[in-house]
Order: structure tokens, then C-alpha cells, then sequence
């Protein structure tokens, strides 16, 4: 098959990640026989840097065009604390997500038998998590209208407005994954003090009847942000707004102990966007020592998601299995054992697939 993918390294660490999981995917495309090619984009601050713009349009121009995105991580420190930067690199990342009509962002949390241990939960919790979350991700307060200050700059102001067909086609999206897993889903809201919450409730509850295999449940998102830590075995797929999602699966990440490791999917539109969930590690960037393995298993995610080949997905996940099982790891998890450099770890993963 030819396959068209977009690459957005972006800022930090990126670059380097990005370039181990384009390692990977040529070696998974020799292997099974894909025809793939590679176009490379600026996404963030280094754009900003070079264009004044943190998501050019040639940069959309190489995302519409392809069959999938393969992007890094943005923002850079010099953004963080200034407040009244005019353009910021976060900027890039939103627009990028509304142009692309990528609203729904899919982020598992699972867990990794030889990583386990080193979850800040007990191991009876943590041992076989396997959750989903569906997360809203181009409505709600990051775009709602009016936004702003009063005149007096003495007042600010956010707006959370949610349509119900926005709400609809994320849900369904929630279904459909639940009935393919255990055939639970969790709809996550604050439906006792927000209207928005009340509309997203009413509306999965209308969709219920139609997915009458699938077990719905309803709680409030301050009681999940509790639960995910405390019985985070309980969930299976979970949906909810922009906002509490940004927040919630950034909880989820660490539960496995692994959050160098946790793969993205956003998905909306023909075109499909991978990342991994960490940020842009600016203290590790240019070193060779950040930990690839999310963004490898975004590229697993990507053949699975945006191509539906399982099989190749499969091959990744495996080696990135083995890669943990013999200590091929970088310095994050190496525990004492010899920590390999980001390189060394890509260069080994496409060896063994193509072993
Ligand atoms: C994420 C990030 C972004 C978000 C930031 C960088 C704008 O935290 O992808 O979760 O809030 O959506
Ligand atoms: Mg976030």
C-alpha cells in the first residue's frame, strides 16, 4: 500500500523521538511491503522562529495532503512565563486540531508488565489497567467565544459551549470503542453545576438506547479524577469534555508508570494525527537521551487507526515489548542497567523488526 505521512518533529525533544519512530516505520514498511513516504512540516516554537507563525499554512498544506500525521511535541520555555506573548506555540497546536477537524483525542492508559512496579500506586491497583479515554478536543472553553478581558483588564472571561451534535459524534465514537472492549462506558461530566455538562448527559443518554450491549455510566468528573487513582481498574471507556480531559489524562498518564511510554490518537477527520502524550522535555532536547517508545507506539497506533493494519501495529508493539523485557531502554527506565542513547533504541527497534 502507499502511504502519505506528514512530519511535525516540532520543538524539544521531538525531532529526536520523531526520527526513531520513522526508523520504525521504514522498517515496518520494508517488512510488510509499503510503499511510504515522508513530508516534513514546522509545528510550534521553531516555526514561530522561523515564519512568525506557530502553524503555517505549508504546514497544513503537508497535513491535508497526507493519509496521517506523525507529530512530536511543541513549546519552549521562553513561552511558558510570559504571560502576554502575543503569538505562542500552544497557538499552533489548537489551530492545527480545528483545521484538521481532529476532534476526538483517544489516549489509553495501559500497563507494561516489566514497568509495573514503578507506578506511584500499589501493584494490586495498577496490575492489568486497560482504559480509554475519548476526550472532546476542538469544542468547549478552548474555543469558545467570548473570550477576552473587560476594558478595565480587571476582569477575564472563558466561555464553555458545547453543540449537541459536537457532543454526539464523540460519544458515538465512545460507543463504538466500548463495544469492540468490555462494553462499559463512563460518560464524565459535572452535570449538577454545568449546563454544558447537563446537555452532554441528556444526549449519551438518548444514544444509550442505541448501543444496548454497552453498560453506561455517568459520574461527576471530580469523582473520577478520585476513582482513576483509586480503583482505576473500574473504567473501560470514558468520554468527556476538552477541558476535563486535558486534565484527567494527564491523571491517567502516570497510573501505569509509565508516562514516557503512552501513545495519542486524535481522529475526526480523513486525515489522523499521532503523538505521544508527553510534552516537549526542553532539558533533554539536542542530548539523545529522551525516550522514544511513546512516539513508536503513536506509529503503532497510526498503522492500526489510520490504515487498519493491525498486523503491523502488532509487530511494533511487540518489539517495544522486547525492547523492555532485555533492557533496551533509554536512562528514564534503564533502573541501574546500561541506559541506551534515544538513537541506539530506534536503531535497535527497526533491527528486530526487520530481524
Ligand atoms: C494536550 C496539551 C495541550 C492541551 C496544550 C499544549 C495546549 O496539554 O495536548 O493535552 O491543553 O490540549
Ligand atoms: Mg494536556
Amino acid at each position: 500500500m502507499e502511504m502519505n505521512i506528514a512530519l511535525l518533529p516540532g520543538d524539544g525533544i521531538g525531532p529526536e523521538v520523531i526520527a526513531q519512530a520513522v526508523k520504525v516505520v521504514k522498517a515496518v514498511g520494508q517488512k510488510f511491503g509499503h510503499q511510504i513516504t515522508f513530508k516534513e512540516g514546522l509545528v510550534g516554537a521553531c516555526a514561530i522562529d522561523a515564519t512568525g507563525d506557530p502553524y503555517p499554512d505549508a504546514t497544513h498544506e503537508i497535513c491535508a495532503a497526507s493519509d496521517a500525521v506523525l507529530f512530536g511535541a511543541i513549546g519552549d520555555p521562553k513561552y511558558d512565563n510570559d504571560p502576554k506573548a502575543k503569538v505562542r506555540p500552544e497557538q499552533g497546536l489548537l489551530r492545527m486540531r480545528q483545521k484538521l477537524g481532529l476532534f476526538a483525542n483517544v489516549r489509553p492508559t495501559f500497563t507494561f508488565p516489566s514497568l509495573v512496579h514503578k507506578s506511584p500506586l500499589k501493584l494490586e491497583r495498577v496490575d492489568g489497567v486497560d482504559f480509554v479515554f475519548f476526550r472532546e478536543l476542538t469544542g468547549g472553553v478552548y474555543f469558545g467565544e467570548p473570550r477576552g478581558r473587560n476594558e478595565q483588564g480587571t476582569k477575564a472571561f472563558d466561555t464553555n459551549v458545547y453543540s449537541k451534535e459536537e457532543i454526539v459524534r464523540l460519544a458515538r465514537m465512545g460507543f463504538e470503542a466500548a463495544q469492540k472492549r468490555r462494553k462499559l462506558l463512563t460518560c464524565v461530566d459535572k452535570a449538577n453545576v454545568m449546563a454544558t455538562s447537563r446537555l452532554w448527559r441528556e444526549t449519551v443518554q438518548e444514544l444509550a438506547a442505541e448501543y444496548p450491549d454497552v453498560k453506561v455510566e455517568y459520574e461527576f468528573v471530580d469523582a473520577v479524577a478520585m476513582r482513576l487513582i483509586q480503583w482505576p481498574k473500574a473504567y473501560d471507556v470514558l468520554i468527556t469534555e476538552n477541558l476535563f480531559g486535558d486534565i484527567l489524562t494527564d491523571e491517567a498518564s502516570v497510573i501505569s508508570g509509565s508516562m514516557g511510554l503512552m501513545p495519542s490518537a486524535s481522529l475526526g477527520s480523513k486525515v489522523k494525527l499521532f503523538e505521544p502524550i508527553h510534552g516537549s522535555y526542553p532539558q533533554a532536547a539536542g542530548k539523545d537521551i529522551a525516550n522514544p517508545l511513546a512516539t513508536v507506539l503513536s506509529a503503532a497506533m497510526m498503522f492500526e487507526y489510520a490504515f487498519d493494519m493491525k498486523e503491523e501495529a502488532q509487530a511494533i508493539s511487540d518489539v517495544v515489548n522486547l525492547s523492555l523485557a532485555e533492557g533496551v531502554v533509554t536512562e528514564d527506565i534503564a533502573e541501574g542497567g546500561k541506559a541506551y542513547k534515544t538513537s541506539e533504541v530506534g536503531d535497535w527497534l527497526a533491527a528486530k523488526i526487520l530481524g
